[in-house]
């Protein structure tokens, strides 16, 4: 009867354990490389192109030149990068009311992916 007491017990603290990390780390997704590369698709690629380099199908069309993401955040502090996916610039809307926070941050870390990925096709390449 005792051991028995002792093994719910047991299972039910695991349990909350358990929980508690299921909610830790779904907070911590919402700020993914993952999570970021979906929302790039959504609202960045067309303008910024899949790999970031200004290109998308959007720019061409509409003649803008968009900023060269990759380089960017290789120059750029986090804040100011984040700053600009917020408030906009030029053609660019401001994505501020679109995206959360943790959303914004989920872009910015897929951008830092990208600029990694180019940095080791291209090592050694500056600034266009
Ligand atoms: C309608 C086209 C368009 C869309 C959509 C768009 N951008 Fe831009 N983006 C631009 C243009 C144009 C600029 C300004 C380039 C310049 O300064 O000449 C820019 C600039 C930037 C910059 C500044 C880079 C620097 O050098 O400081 C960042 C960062 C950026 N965009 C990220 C994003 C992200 C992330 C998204 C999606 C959430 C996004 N953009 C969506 C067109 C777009």
């Amino acid at each position: 009867m005792e051991r028995t007491r002792y093994r719910m017990g047991w299972s039910a603290t695991g349990g909350a354990l358990l929980w508690l990390l299921l909610v830790v780390s779904g907070c911590v997704s919402g700020g993914s490389p993952q999570e970021g590369e979906r929302i790039y698709a959504k609202h960045c690629g067309s303008c910024h192109g899949e790999a970031g380099l200004g290109d998308g199908p959007t720019a061409r069309l509409a003649g803008l030149k968009p900023a060269n993401l990759p380089v960017a955040v290789r120059e750029k502090s986090r804040a100011e990068i984040v700053g600009t996916i917020s408030k906009g610039r030029k053609a660019m809307p401001a994505f501020g009311r679109i995206l959360t926070d943790a959303e914004r941050d989920a872009v910015y870390q897929y951008l830092r992916t990208l600029a990694e990925e180019r940095a080791a096709v291209s090592p050694g390449l500056g600034p266009t």
